[in-house]
């Protein structure tokens, strides 16, 4: 077995943790994924096959776990509301034991990092079996899921060494937005993906660029905390579950990512005088709803924080992302998340790379 890695890709350099590396790598990867997949005329390529599998099938199924179903989650959204196909999201290891009814034309988009997720695999070894077609989505060729399954693309995000996945997140979040774009109708859309894109690597920058600001709100909000929340609507809800994720995994703060609406319908109970509540709103359409659902847990005497898009932005907010197509706003938002998390295991003196319990790939079910 020859692991084929160039050493300056492994190296930290002068960065104290690999997380921090990677999370700062994440422009170069989308343009790295720029340069693979788009043409000079901007027409997106994948293989035909992978493209007439996808507009052939009635119904998508994305399979992931942990941080990839995260990125799962916001792909579903673009392929339905972009692409018009019916997409349902899966954990691999529920779909594994409990395997919804398909439909009659089924189509599988694995999601993994490694390639090697036990659950992933079992998924894939049943679809395999049933004679089902697939397309993983990997950052390491050649692993199993990139083997078993009927297409796979690289992530191209270079090698993930921190147990807490960033840029391979954004890496994924980035490969489905180019697929789902590639069987829409681009008219449409309305959009040039590779023009926002390119801005979404640079906007970025910026944020990473942030890092004192997000050092500080860590200190004082979550390295004090025994707990906190993330909330949002829509895609944000999805990037509230990863923002939670990434704070539990590396810093032990209990976490909880929430659908706005849904936390008046129990876990309100939770809050108390200085719980942590971090709003993301990006969606337009959704904002004044979430704005309402944190004014009612700071009436029970939340701290909050608020990471909004420039567009809906408002004098009092805390963050400022700037503005992009509404369903590729998790590149933007995570990475301030991400940064929280980061700085909020150093302020607590954990070993950011390697937390407790947890291993980057997990072979067993
Ligand atoms: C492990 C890692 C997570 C990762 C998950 C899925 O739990 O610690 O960071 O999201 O596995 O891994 P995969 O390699 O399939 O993306």
């Amino acid at each position: 077995f020859h692991l084929d890695i160039d050493a300056s890709e492994t190296d930290k350099g002068t960065y104290p943790f690999y997380m921090l590396k990677e999370i700062d790598e994440q422009p170069i990867v989308i343009r790295n994924l720029l340069s693979r997949y788009f043409d000079a005329d901007k027409h997106v390529q994948f293989g035909s096959e992978i493209l007439r599998e996808i507009r052939e099938a009635d119904r998508l199924y994305i399979i992931a776990a942990g941080t990839s179903y995260h990125a799962g989650l916001v792909g579903g959204r673009m392929f339905e509301q972009w692409s018009g196909k019916p997409t349902e999201v899966h954990i691999s290891s529920e779909f594994a034991y409990e395997q919804p009814l398909l439909s009659e034309k089924p189509f599988f988009i694995f999601l993994s990092q490694s390639g090697e997720t036990a659950d992933s695999r079992e998924v894939l070894q049943q679809i395999n079996a049933q004679g089902h077609h697939s397309l993983t989505l990997t950052n390491v060729e050649k692993s199993t899921l990139w083997r078993e399954a009927t297409y796979a693309l690289p992530l191209l995000a270079g090698p993930e060494i921190a147990v807490a996945s960033t840029k391979a997140y954004i890496a994924q979040v980035t490969l489905e937005a180019m697929l789902a774009y590639a069987v829409a109708d681009q008219a449409q859309l309305g959009f040039d993906l590779e023009q926002e894109l390119s801005k979404i690597a640079v906007d970025i920058q910026g944020i990473v660029d942030d890092k004192e600001t997000f050092k500080q709100v860590a200190e004082e909000l979550l390295v004090p905390a025994q707990s906190a929340f993330y909330i949002g609507r829509g895609v944000d809800s999805a990037v509230s579950l990863e923002a939670a994720l990434k704070l539990k995994e590396i810093s032990y703060v209990q976490a909880e990512g929430f659908a706005a609406g849904e936390l008046k319908h129990g876990t309100l109970a939770l809050i108390e005088k200085g719980t942590p509540v971090i709003a993301l709103m990006t969606q337009p359409k959704m904002a004044l709803l979430t704005r309402g659902n944190l004014a009612e847990t700071q009436a029970r005497g939340a701290k909050a924080y608020t990471i909004v898009s420039k567009s809906i932005a408002k004098a009092n907010d805390n963050y400022v992302l700037p503005d992009t197509i509404d369903l590729l706003s998790p590149l933007l938002s995570v990475v301030p998340t991400q940064l929280l998390a980061y700085y909020t295991s150093l302020g607590r003196g954990l070993d950011v790379d390697r937390p407790r319990n947890l291993a980057k790939s997990v072979t067993v079910q």
